[in-house]
């Protein structure tokens, strides 16, 4: 168990926290799209605040390349913290992040203030991790908090390396993260389904890996199940395919067996011959695929299958869609799991990225136990991987 705010003293000290408000945002006004990660870190912000101390705010914004620039200031992401927490944030947009007015307007902080750094990835030093760096972030505090789940996958400067110079705890954030995924691969209660999806089975190996030594049962859907259906004999048209992962895909299959974890693949399949949302729709069982076609989304007898392995389960973890769900026509299969779990009486976590966007697109979100607020990260958590800006926090 890693210390949390709640278990040092704050009160009259500089608190710098380490958020993700890596927001989406308009590519053409630069509006953000949603807010969801900024309001996810509310609670420690205002609790350090109701506590007497003075914040000073640290993320990143996208991945600017080569230094400072400014497509990626967190100038919007100041603004939506100024609306939610009905006060004044202070954000001085310097290149540099760091800079002499930022450490005199650090220095001058009062309780009860707020200040935003500009975007930490202006500096090219912080995602080496590089110590110079991290050391003039610490210098502007006396207290680091890492609440930010959805980038503590990355040991940077402002996640990881900072807790060399100062204490360091978890914001509330990354206690509920850890709590929910943590709980839920560890100590899940039985039966424990976990649902993969998304397009490449490369991107999902450790995490069936690990997986397979938790679960009772597996249910693969998504682009990366044609690799699977592939290593089955069946032929998968124009489908998504990782040819050379197909020899892995079978070894996964008979580890599976060998573990006894039920595996449940598509069994038909919505294909379509040209990529686009009014394409001629045509279900086929998943053997049957027509050459010219691709599989864009699971079919209706998948979704009955899978939704019976749903309503089973006490403990579901779904990470990556079924299909193409942001096109309207191909998000049935993805809406259909998505149903289930709700319907399900356990407990439904959701792993972030694409599938919580899914769930948040079909307005289901408030009706899943924990949906996180990382995409990579959770998926690493999930491959039971240790991570680094989680590990770098004192333990109770
Ligand atoms: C995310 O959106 O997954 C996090 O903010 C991490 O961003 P990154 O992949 O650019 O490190």
């Amino acid at each position: 168990m890693k210390k949390t705010v709640k278990d040092i003293a704050v009160a009259g000290k500089k608190v710098l926290v380490r958020c993700d408000l890596n927001v989406p945002q308009d590519k053409e006004t630069g509006a953000i799209t949603d807010d969801t990660r900024i309001r996810a870190a509310l609670p420690t912000i205002q609790y350090l605040l109701e506590e007497g101390a003075a914040v000073i705010l640290m993320s990143h914004l996208g991945r600017p390349k080569g230094g400072a620039d400014m497509t990626f200031t967190l100038k919007p992401v100041a603004d939506r913290l100024e609306e939610l927490l009905a006060k004044d944030v202070l954000f001085l947009s310097v290149p540099e992040v760091v800079n002499d007015d930022v450490r005199k307007a650090a220095a001058e902080l009062k309780a009860g203030d707020v200040m935003l750094l500009e975007n930490v990835r202006f500096r090219p030093e912080e995602t080496k991790n590089g110590a110079a760096f991290s050391k003039e972030l610490a210098d502007l505090g006396d207290l680091f908090v890492n609440d930010a789940f959805g980038t503590a996958h990355r040991a940077h400067s402002s996640t990881a390396g900072i807790a060399d110079y100062l204490p360091a705890v978890s914001g509330f954030l990354i206690e509920k993260e850890v709590k929910f995924l943590g709980d839920a691969v560890e100590n899940p209660e039985r039966p424990f389904l976990a649902i993969l999806g998304g397009a490449k089975v490369s991107d999902k190996i450790p995490v069936i890996e690990n997986l397979l030594n938790k679960v009772d049962s597996l249910i693969i859907g998504g682009g990366m199940s044609y690799t699977f259906q592939k290593a089955l004999g069946h032929e998968v048209g124009k489908s998504l395919l990782q040819e050379e992962m197909v020899p892995l895909a079978k070894e996964l299959m008979a580890k599976a067996e060998a573990k006894g974890v039920k595996l449940l693949l598509p069994v038909d399949v919505k294909t379509i011959a040209e990529f686009s949302n009014d394409a001629e729709i045509i279900i086929v069982p998943v053997d049957q695929i027509p050459a010219e076609r691709e599989g864009v989304d699971i079919g209706p007898e998948t979704v009955k299958l899978f939704r019976e392995e749903i309503l089973k389960a006490k403990t579901i973890v779904w990470n990556g869609p079924m299909g193409v769900f942001e096109m309207s026509n191909f998000a049935g299969g993805t809406r259909g799991v998505a149903e289930a779990m709700v319907e399900c009486d356990g407990v439904t976590i959701i792993g972030g990225g694409d599938s919580a966007a899914a769930v948040q697109q079909f307005g289901l979100d408030d009706k899943m136990t924990h949906i996180s607020t990382g995409g990579g990260a959770s998926l690493e958590f999930l491959e039971g991987k240790v991570l680094p800006g989680v590990a770098v926090l004192e333990d109770k």
